[in-house]
Order: C-alpha cells, then structure tokens, then sequence
C-alpha cells in the first residue's frame, strides 16, 4: 500500500469511535495498515493530539476490547488532531500540512454537512490519487442524491469517491459471485423458469439502540431497502459481469437496478408492509413501544418493519417475486437469501408425496449455504422425506467494515456503490415513498419479539 494521509473529519462521532477506529486497529492488527499511513482527526472540540489519542482510546475500550494492544497502540501513536469546523478551507489546510501522498477524506458527517465540506475540501487542490468516503444516507430522495453526485464529480473521477455500503464486505455477500457463476449445480437454474420467488430477509432483534436521531427520519425502508437489500437483489439477480473490476460489476449492477419496475400506487399497496413494533416485557427485560421512544416524533409515522415485494422487467426474471424485507425488535435473528425453486412434477411419486420446500439459502451471521431437499430417506424407499444439506462457512477474516476500508486505502473502488447505483436505487424506493406519503399501504403494528406482521401474499 503507498503513502497515503487519512482525514477524518467528524472525528469525535460516533461513527468513527464506533466504526472506524476499531477497523483501522483491526486493519493493523492483521498487518494492513502500513506506517506510512497517517491518520489526522479533525473536529470540534477544541483538544490537542494527546486528548484525542486518550478520546479514541476509550473508544477502543468500549468497542473494540477485543483487538489486541498492540493493534490499537498502532493506531494511537499515528493520530493527530485538528480542531476546528469541518468546513473551514483554512481548518482543513491545517489538518493536511505536512501530508506526503494523496490524501483520503473520510465524511464521517451528518448529510447536512456533506456539502460544505466536500466544498471546502475542494479548496485543498487534492493531490493525485486522492479519494472521498461518504457513508450513506446518499442523499434524502432522488434530486439531492444526483446533487450530491454532481457536486462530487465537481471534484473527483467518480472512481475516486468511495460510498460505503458494509454489506458489500460481507463474505456471504461476495460469496453470491462464485456461487451463482461458478458451479454448473447451481447456474443454469437461475431463472424464471426454474426460480419460483427470492426473499431477501434482515430480521433483527435489536430494537432502537438510541438511533432516533438518525432513525426517526428514516425508517426501515431508507436505512436498509435503499441500499443494504438492494445491493444483495442485485447481487443475486444480475446477469454475469464482463470481470469483476469496478466498471464491469458496477455496469451489471445497474443494468440490474434499471430493469426493477417502479411500483405504481395501487401496487405500493398491494406489495408492500409497513409496520412499527409495540412495547414488549416488563422491568429491565422491556422493550419499549417505539412510538415513546426518547427522540421519537410518533406523529412522523415511522416504520420500523418493511416488506416490499419487487419484480425485475426482464428475461431472466419476468413475474418472479423479489420480497424484501427487514425489521427491528423481531422475535429472532434472521439474515438470509432464499431461492424458492419451483416444484418439479414428481410424476413416479404421485401428488400425495408432499416433500417440503425445495430451497437454497445463503445464510449471514453465522455464514452457512443450505439446500433444503427432497430424497427418499428411510422407511418406505418410494416415499419422499425433506433433508437439509448445511455448509458451515468459515467466520470471515475482517470484520465486512474493515474489508472496505482496506479497499478505500488501496484505492479499490470495485465494491463500493458508484453515483448511478445510489440514484438508481433511489428510483426504485421512491414510487414506494411517494405513495406512502399518499396513505397507501398504512402503518400497521407489530409486538416486539414478535414474527412481526403478516407477509403479504404473492
Ligand atoms: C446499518 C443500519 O447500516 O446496518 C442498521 O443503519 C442495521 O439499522 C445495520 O442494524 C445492519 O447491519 P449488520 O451488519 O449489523 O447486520
């Protein structure tokens, strides 16, 4: 990896004491994180280095107890600090003094801000090579995310401006690749003909955690539709890139997004949930209703759960359902693809050996690929039973966070989301959004720990 100066700016957020700092120790920690890279905070409180040296190590403390000391030493003794608003051209100019290299702008910013700083960033005149990382929300709808492209193109090639989506980091997520186009057992099936319905599922237990500040002007849809689940629909459902280097995945990706029909009205609410949970428990082991939660505007009508059921207007996929859905303070943990295959006809059986789902699923945390079968098992050797096949993968290596931040380092910018992926996605969620806004599909409840509302039928 070549010299390069990491800025930070937000650097006494959440965001980096939650995120950032712990991948770059994990990044050191396994040897990634070479010492020509500098890294430099720029804040607003007015500290000095060691204060922010201090700062981050509680941080690592509380969120990163498990790396070794070393690997967060290795990060302690290359922080320095500037204090100072993030969009002050002569604050930054101050935080790049003395950097060898290109320099890597890390927005680890409210959206508010994002366009006064890449303004004032700008002003820097970045060396060559230089990048920008922007976490998401890539803009609030449709017109400010192509104005947050604009703005960034202003400044950059687009193959220097890294969007950050983890999911993109995770192995399972990676592993879609090698499964779908590399094994003759599972490629050739990958089609209407054979493919009966994709859930796309990110059930979680956790609950608010303290979020409303971000979470209550998001909701379910724009937090995880927007991006997360829909970077794993294109995963599943493009045709085979050229190569994987960042044009040609990044081109089948789109070509992906911009086959997905836009929803009409009537169809927002024929095919899409939207929901919030209720209190659960009592004493310490409560959940609160989410409409009391500290933060929370109940009067903003914010959904917590989503199902939203897509349909991609080409060849391979014309009529088979793609049900997105997730949701917050459900019953279990559930983060998975299921590949429905349709029923064979069972002819030598007959309609009476009912054997079960026949369905492949790319399970995430723990990593596991599952065929859920039909053979003949024990008993009677004419009858069908359901079997299940189940590879453990192993836990990957990085964390999926410090995977991405390894590749904004080396300037790799083949899984990040480029500015025509987040528009395009936009186009998808806005039809939904609009017609929401309109009292389609209205806001439904849900028990915390609960399976959550009822899927629609397709
Ligand atoms: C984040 C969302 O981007 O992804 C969270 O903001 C969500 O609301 C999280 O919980 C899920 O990702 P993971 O990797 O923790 O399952």
């Amino acid at each position: 990896m070549s010299a390069v100066t990491l800025l930070i700016l937000g650097a006494t957020g959440d965001l980096t004491g939650r995120y950032l700092l712990p991948a770059l120790a994990e990044l050191a920690g396994a040897g990634h994180l070479g010492d020509d890279i500098q890294i430099v905070g720029v804040g607003r409180e007015p500290w000095d280095d060691e204060q922010f040296r201090s700062h981050a190590a509680e941080r690592f403390e509380r969120h990163a107890a498990d790396l070794s000391p070393s690997a967060r030493a290795s990060v302690i003794q290359r922080l320095r600090y500037v204090g100072g608003d993030v969009t002050d051209p002569a604050v930054l100019g101050e935080a790049e003094r003395g950097a060898g290299g290109p320099l890597v702008l890390y927005l680890a910013l409210p959206p508010a801000v994002f366009a006064p700083a890449i303004q004032a960033a700008a002003a820097l005149r970045l060396p060559a090579g230089s990048r920008i990382v922007v976490e998401k929300p890539f803009g609030t709808d449709l017109p400010s995310a192509r104005a947050l492209n604009e703005l960034l193109r202003g400044h950059l090639p687009e193959a220097s401006v890294f969007r950050m989506d983890h999911f993109l980091g995770k192995q399972t997520v990676q592993n879609i690749l090698g499964l779908r186009f590399a094994n003759r057992l599972f490629e050739p099936l990958w089609c209407a003909e054979h493919v009966a319905g994709v859930d796309i599922v990110w059930d979680e237990t956790v609950a608010l955690e303290g979020r409303a500040g971000y979470y209550d002007r998001a909701g379910a849809l724009l937090d995880m539709v927007q991006n997360h689940l829909l970077q794993l629909m294109a995963l599943v459902a493009m045709e085979r890139p050229a190569g994987l280097g960042e044009q040609p995945l990044r081109d089948a990706k789109v070509d992906l997004f911009r086959a997905v029909r836009r929803l009409s009205p009537e169809e927002v609410a024929a095919l899409t949930v939207r929901a919030r949970y209720t209190a659960d428990g009592n004493g310490a082991d409560r959940v609160p209703d989410y409409a009391a939660e500290d933060g929370v505007d109940p009067a903003r009508g914010t959904e917590t759960f989503v199902e939203v059921t897509l349909f991609i207007d080409n060849p391979r996929w014309q009529g088979v359902p793609f049900r997105l859905r997730t949701g917050k303070a459900l019953g279990a943990d559930r983060r998975e693809v299921v590949i429905r295959l349709r029923p064979t006809d069972r002819l030598p059986f007959g309609q009476a050996h009912e054997p079960g789902a026949n369905t492949l699923t790319l399970a995430m945390d723990p990593d596991r690929l599952i065929a859920d079968i039909a053979l003949n098992g024990t008993g009677d050797p004419f009858d069908l039973e359901p079997a299940r096949w189940q590879l453990d993968l192993a836990p990957q290596d990085l964390s999926a966070y410090s995977r991405l931040l390894l590749d904004v380092l080396t300037g790799d910018p083949a899984l990040s989301i480029r500015g025509d992926e987040a528009e395009e996605c936009w186009r998808i969620v806005e039809p939904v959004v609009d017609a929401w806004e309109t009292g389609m599909s209205p806001l439904q409840t849900y028990p915390a720990r609960s399976g959550g509302p009822a899927p629609r039928r397709v």
